[in-house]
């Protein structure tokens, strides 16, 4: 499994590793000197991991290379991990002494692994820059939403009924990464009737921080359509409650990752100024978010059906028009059975089949043993690991971008 991931994922574990090693030790232990040095080696070895990647499979030294960095790289994680969890519970000097000399050695192997790259002779490749996720927006083609018809109709008749007790009444939408929640939120936002009804309609991808001046901001703005850059708490306050005051708004906060009660209850106090009938949409992955902002149940977004599956996976597999190939077909049916109705593998695994037009290497897919695997600690679905895997090495570059999924469940 050393080829699996390791130029996507080595950033994201190791920032991880380093940040709680850090908070742990700092510079107590003079680790903090260690832990950047670490970070320079990372990055030389991330710079040819494209080609490592590559020439693993004609050569078993490289193939032997990338697993004992694979190893280190995990042992570092792993290490990290239970300092963070012993350190919650006890802090004796000697645990800290063994840590600190786990840590020197594993440093130490990184760097001997970081030497041996020398020769290899590797091709050194730049590696994308900005690893974060786009930030979503309210736009969406619905042709391209394929499914999620009735989902949309229950969400819709949800927002317009009126419920006399509530003037601002929230409505999470619950579900795993990559279900299709965003997708949802923009296809009911887009809706006619949903239009009609409400004046404002805001959207605001909140994502990592939930910042309540950074928020009120966003949310004047997309209610104005002019940028906000009012700093002082004291003017932002009136000009969000005046913004949305006596109006009946639909606002959505797409990606919330909030658990602080606190947070979230300040900024409904200023939204609650709205209109009767004014409406906030939350989506969030996680149940306990869901709780803490919600005032009606929670949508619990399920996976497509079989048929919108297929739908998804040929759109992408296929050319459009071109005639397709029935063995094909009755195998990427299968792979899609597979992928459980989440549209982001459907659509990973359909792109991924376009570039294979051979049934073997259709077979090969759908037999592959990494359909077995378990949701790994590293949160990846064997779809996505799949997908992965199969891609040659210059467009695992383009891995990064689901990234940002991964790490999101890694929290
Ligand atoms: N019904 C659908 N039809 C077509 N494509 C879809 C559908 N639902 C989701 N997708 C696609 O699947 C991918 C993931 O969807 P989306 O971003 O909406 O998921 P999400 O649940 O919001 O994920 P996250 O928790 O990471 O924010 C996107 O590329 C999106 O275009
Ligand atoms: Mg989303």
């Amino acid at each position: 499994m050393a080829d699996v991931l390791l130029s996507a994922l080595l950033p994201v574990v190791m920032k991880k590793a380093a940040d709680r090693l850090l908070q742990q030790f700092g510079v107590i232990w003079g680790m903090e000197e260690k832990l950047e040095k670490l970070e320079r080696t990372l990055s030389a070895i991330l710079s040819v991991l494209g080609d490592a990647e590559q020439r693993q499979v004609k050569d078993p030294a490289v193939k032997r290379w990338l697993a004992a960095l694979k190893d280190a790289v995990y042992e570092a994680d792993d290490m990290s991990k239970r300092v963070r969890s012993f350190f919650s519970v006890h802090n004796p000097v000697w645990f800290r002494f063994k840590m600190g000399q786990k840590l020197k050695e594993i440093v130490q192997k990184i760097d001997e692994i970081a030497a041996e790259r020398i020769r290899f002779g590797f091709t050194v490749t730049t590696q994308p820059q900005n690893r974060d996720r786009p930030q979503s927006h309210s736009y969406i083609d619905e042709s391209n939403v394929i499914g999620r018809e009735k989902d949309k109709e229950k969400i819709v008749k949800l927002l317009l009924d009126h419920d006399r007790n509530q003037n601002v009444a929230v409505l999470p939408i619950v579900g795993m990464g990559g279900l299709g929640k965003t997708t949802l939120a923009q296809f009911v936002y887009r809706d006619k009737r949903v239009e009609k009804h409400f004046q404002p309609l805001i959207w605001v991808c909140v994502s990592d921080e939930f910042d309540i001046a950074k928020l009120a901001r966003a949310i004047i703005a997309s209610a104005t359509g002019t940028e906000c850059q009012e700093s002082n708490m004291e003017l932002l306050q009136r000009r969000l409650r005046e913004v949305v005051s006596g109006k009946r708004y639909l606002l959505v906060l797409d990606d919330v990752w909030n658990e602080d009660q606190a947070k979230w209850d300040e900024l409904k106090t200023l939204l609650g100024t709205g209109g009767e009938g004014s409406r906030i949409i939350v989506t969030a992955r996680n149940e306990q978010v869901s709780s803490i902002m919600g005032t009606l149940d929670a949508y619990l977004l399920k996976g497509l059906t079989e048929d919108d599956s297929w739908t998804l996976f040929r759109k992408r597999a296929f050319e459009e028009g071109a005639e397709e190939h029935q063995n094909l077909v009755s195998i990427g049916k299968e792979i899609v059975k597979k992928c459980g109705g989440l549209p982001l593998a459907v659509k990973a695994l359909g792109s991924l089949m376009h570039s294979k037009s051979q049934k073997k290497e259709w077979l090969s897919v759908r037999d592959s043993e990494i359909w077995d695997m378990q949701v790994g600690e590293d949160g990846i679905l064997p779809a996505l690991r799949l997908s992965y895997s199969h891609l040659p090495s210059h467009l695992k570059q383009c891995f990064a971008f689901f990234v940002p999924y991964f790490r999101r469940i890694m929290r």
